[in-house]
């Protein structure tokens, strides 16, 4: 009687992170709510980069594109979007926007990234952010050694107003992340 018990409790333990109750525990908060600044930012991976799309509606300048925005995302976060579709509680996001630099040798056309001017961080956490539909946004600003906490936006921010209606997924800009809108079978 024993066994077979305890097999279906494993098996329904098993199927837990398909239903999104096996939240990420990768994310750090303070003790006043701001997020600490994640160490392992090398390891995220990349899922966009864009030029010049600094939220505003001027035509690009070609001498002057506007900055450079990569997108990484957190790889634990990442793993669970690719086998679920969805994202698990505690998954992060990082936009980084960088000074467009004019290329030199040996290509004289295009431009590089250069300095690093800011860094978002988007946190999707249904349980912990329900007032957002558990969306968080984070701004560090300043220079790297500064940048070791950020506050949460307050709810009414302006990336909740433009990220929810305007993402193609739960309040995430998928359709522009390649290898995120093919696993939804988006173009
Ligand atoms: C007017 C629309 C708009 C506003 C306002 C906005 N964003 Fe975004 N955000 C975007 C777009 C579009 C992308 C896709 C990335 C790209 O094109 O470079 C994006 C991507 C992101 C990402 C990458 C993950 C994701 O959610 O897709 C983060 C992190 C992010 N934004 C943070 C913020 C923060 C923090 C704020 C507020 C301070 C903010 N955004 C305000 C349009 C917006």
């Amino acid at each position: 009687m024993m066994l077979p018990r305890m097999l279906l409790g494993l098996a329904l333990l098993a199927t837990l992170p398909a239903f999104g109750q096996n939240p990420l525990d990768v994310a750090r908060y303070d003790a006043a709510g701001n997020l600490v600044y994640p160490a392992d930012l090398h390891a995220w991976i990349q899922t966009a980069a864009s030029v010049g799309s600094d939220y505003n509606e001027e035509p690009i300048d070609v001498e002057n594109p506007g900055t450079i925005g990569v997108v990484q995302m957190e790889p634990s976060a990442y793993d669970y979007f690719q086998q679920n579709q969805q994202y698990a509680d505690g998954t992060m996001f990082l936009l980084t926007f960088y000074e467009p630099r004019r290329k030199t040798s040996p290509q004289l056309q295009g431009f590089v990234q250069g300095k690093m001017l800011q860094q978002e961080i988007h946190v999707i956490d249904k349980q912990r952010f329900p007032e957002t539909d558990g969306h968080a946004f984070f701004l560090y600003r300043g220079e790297g050694e500064q940048r070791t906490t950020a506050a949460l936006l307050a709810p009414d921010n302006a990336c909740v107003a433009c990220h929810i209606p305007e993402g193609a997924f739960d309040g995430t800009f998928v359709q522009f992340y390649p290898t995120l809108r093919s696993t939804l079978g988006l173009e």
